[in-house]
C-alpha cells in the first residue's frame, strides 16, 4: 500500500524534549495523515485495511475523508 499525500512545508521541524509523549518518546508520522505532523495522532488507523499493491488518496489528506484507489502498484516479476 501506499498513498498519496500533500505537503505544504519548505523546511525541517525542530523538536525538543517538551515534544516527548507521557512515556517519553518521540512518536513520528510515517503515514502522512496526522493533522499534527511531524507527530502520529494516531491517523494511521484508517491505513489498516489497504490494500498491499494499490495507491490512495484521502480527500484533503483527512484520514476520515473519502478514500479513493488511484493507482495499482505492480511489483516486477509480477
Ligand atoms: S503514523 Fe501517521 S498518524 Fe500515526
Amino acid at each position: 500500500m501506499a498513498r498519496e499525500v500533500t505537503h505544504e512545508e519548505r523546511g525541517p521541524a525542530r523538536l525538543d524534549e517538551s515534544d516527548t509523549g507521557d512515556d517519553g518518546m518521540i512518536y513520528v508520522c510515517q503515514c502522512g495523515l496526522s493533522g499534527s505532523r511531524p507527530f502520529c495522532d494516531g491517523s494511521h488507523n484508517a491505513t489498516t485495511d489497504e490494500a498491499d499493491d494499490a495507491v490512495y488518496k484521502y480527500e484533503d489528506d483527512d484520514p476520515d475523508g473519502e478514500r479513493r484507489e488511484i493507482a495499482e502498484i505492480v511489483y516486477e516479476g509480477e
